[in-house]
């Protein structure tokens, strides 16, 4: 695979743009380093064509956002019809109140909703909120929530946490989603001073539980119990994670795939709680932008058109079955997650992760012209169809069996 004109601009990018990318994420070095390709020239519905010509069957999806699938006609007719009446103004565009309605109507938590550009900039209002609220400093975190100081800090000291106060690390305490055990003594330590339990649902077997466990925890203690569904809003349902499991958080965030793929995040939440963002300094310029909104509207009235969200469920428990047909589910591959968010593990002797087969795996998948991350789910959408999930099966058949025959 010829990848020479990505890897040409990559390395002028990396000159002038440190690291050479905007997110972690996306670097190819945090792919398939060195094979994967770095720019794209253009994708519609479920593929992407990179800059040299390859053409990809995309399951990274911008790392979530995209769940119409790319150039969606009905998101990009209401872009461009509000773009012929204004992006950003002196005044709010109606679409904000459009937009907040819909999301109190699908979100179970959601009584009061406020709107940002990125997931970061939405868990760190909702933290703030919080702590305020609460007038706590301390908070439990478990998952990714953005790049911002309250959340970095729970890396330090660290390389990727300098920078960062060390007076804000004692505030954060990691709890690995599952882990009871470890939220009790984290609470048994910190439970007068915890603001909040913040936690990134991940479609998960078994997270009900821990999810249920965390909602009594904090309503007993008087904490507040935040959601980060940036994730897996509109994944797992419109009203994400809280929906299909029934239980329901003081506040949550939103962000990636509501606007397929513009630039939206939301907190939603408790209106007692929401009321503070009167008063808190919480403020952003381009907080109403109209042009993601209106993607955002066009996106939800897409997903609740009947069976939309089911279809997508759909593709993702074909995809599961077709690896089970293939036997992908034994001691040395297994299929994990919802079918709104499954994906494909490779486990070595000793019952871990086995990272460098699942590099492979990534490998494989990329030659054979299929984009996804190593070690991540896969993000369907809903312009994926069966024929192209069905080549995505035997795709990972082959790719599955070169690599046990390799490491067997
Ligand atoms: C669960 C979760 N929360 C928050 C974020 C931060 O979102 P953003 O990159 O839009 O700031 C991410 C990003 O990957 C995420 O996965």
């Amino acid at each position: 695979m010829n990848i020479d004109a990505s890897k040409r601009m990559h390395r002028e990018a990396k000159k002038i743009i440190p690291g050479g990318t905007q997110t972690i994420g996306k670097r190819p070095s945090k792919m398939v380093p060195g094979e994967w390709p770095a720019y794209f020239h253009h994708a519609i519905g479920a593929e992407l064509w990179d800059l040299d010509g390859n053409r990809f069957v995309d399951y990274v999806q911008g790392l979530g956002p995209i769940i119409l699938g790319y150039n969606n006609s009905a998101v990009n007719d209401a872009i461009i019809k509000q773009l012929q009446r204004g992006t950003l103004t002196s005044l709010q565009s109606p679409l904000e109140l459009d937009v907040a309605q819909m999301l109190v109507e699908h979100i179970p938590c959601a009584e009061m909703v406020r709107f940002f550009k990125t997931g970061a900039e939405a868990t760190a209002a909702a933290v703030r909120l919080s702590r305020a609220f609460t007038n706590r400093e301390h908070v439990v975190s478990s998952g990714y929530a953005g790049w911002h100081d309250w959340w970095v800090s729970k890396l330090s000291p660290s390389p990727s946490s300098r920078g960062i106060p060390n007076s804000l690390h004692h505030l954060i305490h990691d709890a690995p989603l599952g882990d009871i055990d470890r939220l009790d003594a984290i609470v048994a330590e910190h439970g007068q001073d915890i603001a909040c339990i913040i936690i990134e649902p991940k479609g998960m077997e078994g997270e009900r539980e821990y999810l249920a466990y965390a909602r009594e925890l904090c309503t007993k203690n008087g904490f507040v119990l935040v959601f980060d569904e940036i994730v897996t809003g509109f994944r797992m349902s419109i009203g994400g994670a809280q929906q299909r499991y029934g239980i329901t958080p003081d506040l949550a965030t939103f962000g990636k795939a509501i606007a397929n793929g513009m630039p939206l995040a939301v907190v939603v939440g408790d209106r007692e709680i929401m009321k503070l963002a009167e008063s808190l300094w919480i403020s952003s310029t381009f907080g109403g932008e109209a042009l993601s909104l209106a993607a955002a509207k066009a996106t939800i009235t897409e997903l609740e058109k009947p069976g939309a969200m089911q279809r997508l469920r759909d593709l993702g428990e074909l995809l599961q079955d077709g690896w089970k047909q293939i036997g992908a589910d034994n001691r040395t591959v297994s299929i994990y997650g919802d079918p709104a968010m499954p994906g494909i593990r490779f486990i070595d002797a000793a019952g871990n992760s086995d990272l460098e087969s699942q590099m492979a795996f990534a490998r494989h998948m990329l030659h054979a012209g299929f984009l996804i991350r190593p070690n991540h789910c896969f993000f369907l959408t809903l312009a994926h169809s069966e024929e192209l999930v069905q080549r995505t099966v035997d795709a990972s058949a082959e790719a599955i069996d070169q690599i046990l025959t390799l490491t067997t």
